[in-house]
């Protein structure tokens, strides 16, 4: 293996979920960084924990967990709960935080949320030196009026949003034989309607080498030409003073 450059975990962006547990050991709650949706329908929610974590003990045992997605007030609560064990504290009886019991499920959540979910264990992997726990949701709730706490090199609230920008992307498709296709996609406030001009140069480029389409609501616009020979067609597509091209070159033999 190539050595890996240091920190490089470090540029991962992710949410701290407070995982809630009730089990032989009694009522607990550890911080996951590493929470994710996993699935739209059924809905299901993976965290992933270490095997020391009394946390995971208490999963394997109760087939059951609660996750809450921490809000940006919480962080004191993320990192109480992710800097002790309940092998030495049981860190539900804190009076900062403030719980409700499952409707379904034994384990508590924690309120002051953005999102609380009780999820029953329907998978379970074992990867490198964690434990991805699968859950299904059978229970939730969420409130839009608060905001989640981001982890990324320190706690942080989401930001501005990042502008669109009016970005152009073309890339090219062979469609058998001599055929070619451009798609283009036009990235911006005001996306449908807008007119593309392409352009294709190169050895063996047919016909007429320009030509022009107009994006549809998703930005899209699409053109066809012949070329013979795709490695060395340029298209250049043109979109409100933008710019992109696209390789025929970069098209690499499937492995
Ligand atoms: C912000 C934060 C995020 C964390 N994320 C994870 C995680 O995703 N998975 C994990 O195994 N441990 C994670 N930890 C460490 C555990 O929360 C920590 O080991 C905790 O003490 C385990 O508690 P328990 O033994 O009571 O289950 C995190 C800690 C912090 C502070």
């Amino acid at each position: 293996m190539v050595e890996l450059p240091e920190d490089l975990a470090g540029h991962f962006a992710t949410m701290v979920g407070l995982v809630t547990t009730r089990s032989s050991a009694g009522e607990n709650v550890m911080a996951a960084e590493w929470t994710y949706l996993v699935s739209y329908e059924p809905m299901q929610v993976a965290v992933v924990i270490g095997p020391r974590r009394a946390t995971h003990a208490a999963i394997v045992e109760t087939g059951e967990f609660g996750v809450s997605l921490a809000a940006d007030d919480q962080n004191a609560l993320a990192s109480f709960a992710g800097g002790v064990s309940r092998r030495e504290t049981a860190k539900l009886t804190a009076d900062a935080f403030s719980t409700r019991p499952g409707e379904v499920i034994g384990a508590p959540l924690v309120e002051g949320a953005v999102a609380q979910m009780e999820c029953r264990l329907v998978g379970r992997l074992d990867v490198g030196d964690h434990t991805i726990f699968v859950g299904e949701v059978v229970a939730g709730r969420a409130d839009g009026a608060r905001v989640p706490l981001l982890l990324y090199r320190g706690y942080r609230r989401p930001g501005e949003k990042v502008p669109r920008g009016g970005k152009l992307v073309v890339a090219l498709t062979p469609e058998g034989g001599t055929r070619v296709r451009a798609d283009a996609f036009w990235y911006a406030d005001e996306r449908a309607g807008q007119r593309v001009e392409f352009e294709a140069t190169g050895a063996g480029v047919a016909g007429n080498s320009v030509g022009a389409a107009t994006t549809d609501r998703r930005g899209w616009a699409e053109w066809s030409f012949d070329a013979e020979a795709l490695p060395s067609v340029v298209v250049t597509a043109r979109c409100n003073g933008a710019s992109a091209k696209a390789t025929g070159a970069r098209l690499q033999p499937a492995r």
